[in-house]
């Protein structure tokens, strides 16, 4: 699964090789029903079946489904019993990401790097093997209760991962156009945006790219602090938000409360086309977070000329931002499940390689006027 490569600036040369990750493998999430969150990612999002393990393939704690779009794979899990680890991280943390899974030439090696540098066990590297042939796995801790598992898949040519097999319904709804994962953001306790910046440094040899602190992201109420972490390729992007001091409780501290600790925040998908990317999400059902009116009238003052008629942003409430290298235009969905934690951002970069910063202070007034809805401000 190779990510879209991206101009890069220089900064990426401060990447250390020692852990060379080829992409995001999948993305899984623990649910608390797989066959429904399938149906919702399907149906919405616009995912196509891909793999299934479960009891019909003599797995008997748990059930998955493996969707994919274009480079995207998203395994959904659900347990089979009570008492297991999965069903233990839906109660205590709701429905969100388990496993952020990187594609590595080598998982073994990659584990040794990482536990010698400091990461914590998830799980000592494996072999498994099918009809189809073998792939190794391995996997360390990060944040929270997140893990990353190295995926090693040279020696396979099956659908998904030994233990799955293929899964095609007759259900086939068409794709939005999302095309691969640009970025994963991850929340973390006040203070601690370092030690995971440093982590991700010291244990994958990535670089910080990008920094923003509360005199960016601030409003009246609400501030927080974030940093963006990249591998060497620059195909894993990992901004890291912390909490910062406002006259009200922020939107970070809302998920760690509500996620009950650190965790996944948002995952940011690509388009080519994010205007009818957007209208097809739309129309299939997915709620996005709306900045007011008067944005458009200031936005191609802040932003220059671009490509696209204003008309549709508008009408859709796509925003715009622009850096040195180029522009970008994003959307953030609402929450996507019952606690306000998992989102995800439809993200279509003209050139631009940064993350959105002049749309900040609009997008977190208007997060704030979700959070007044919740009573959580
Ligand atoms: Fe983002």
């Amino acid at each position: 699964m190779s990510n879209e490569t991206l101009d890069l600036p220089k900064i990426y040369d401060e990447a250390q090789d020692f852990m060379p990750l080829l992409g995001t493998d999948y993305i899984e999430l623990y649910v608390s029903n797989s066959k429904q969150a399938a149906h919702f990612y399907k149906t919405a999002f616009g995912f196509q079946d891909l793999a299934y393990a479960g009891l019909e393939t003599g797995i008997t704690d748990r059930e998955s489904y493996v969707l994919q779009q274009d480079k995207i794979r998203l395994v959904l899990t659900s347990p089979l019993r009570s008492g297991t680890d999965i069903g233990l991280h839906i109660d205590k943390h709701g429905d969100g990401v388990k496993v952020v899974a990187l594609w590595v030439p080598d998982a073994t090696k990659a584990y040794d790097e990482a536990i010698k540098r400091g990461a914590k066990h998830y799980m000592e590297p494996t072999s498994e093997e099918d009809s189809d042939g073998k792939i190794i796995k391995s996997g360390i801790y990060t944040y929270g209760e997140t893990v990353h598992i190295f995926i090693e898949r040279s020696a396979y040519n099956g659908v998904f991962l030994p233990g799955y097999k293929k899964y095609d319904s007759a259900y086939k709804p068409t794709s939005t156009g999302l095309k691969y994962v640009d970025h994963m953001v991850g929340n973390v306790e006040l203070g601690e945006m370092m030690t995971w910046c440093n982590f991700y440094k010291d244990v994958l040899g990535f670089a910080q790219i990008v920094s923003f602190d509360d005199k960016d992201i601030s409003t009246d109420y609400t501030a927080l602090m974030s940093k963006v972490m990249s591998n060497g390729n620059g195909r894993i992007k990992f901004p890291i938000n912390e909490p910062a001091d406002g006259k009200k409780k922020s939107q970070i501290e809302e998920y760690l409360d509500f996620y009950e600790g650190p965790g996944v925040q948002h995952i940011a998908v690509a388009t080519d086309d994010i205007i009818k990317t957007v209208r097809e999400l739309t129309a299939r059902g997915i709620e996005f977070l709306r900045v007011p009116d008067v944005y458009y009238e200031m936005v191609l003052d802040r932003v220059g000329e671009i490509d696209e008629d204003i008309a549709p942003l508008r009408e859709l409430g796509i925003l715009v931002d622009r850096d040195d290298e180029g522009y970008l235009l994003q959307i953030f969905t609402k929450p996507i499940e019952p606690r306000p934690t998992l989102f995800f951002e439809i993200i279509q970069r003209k050139g631009a390689t940064s993350f959105g910063k002049g749309n900040f202070k609009a997008l977190f007034e208007a997060i704030e006027r979700e959070q007044e809805l919740r009573g959580t401000l």
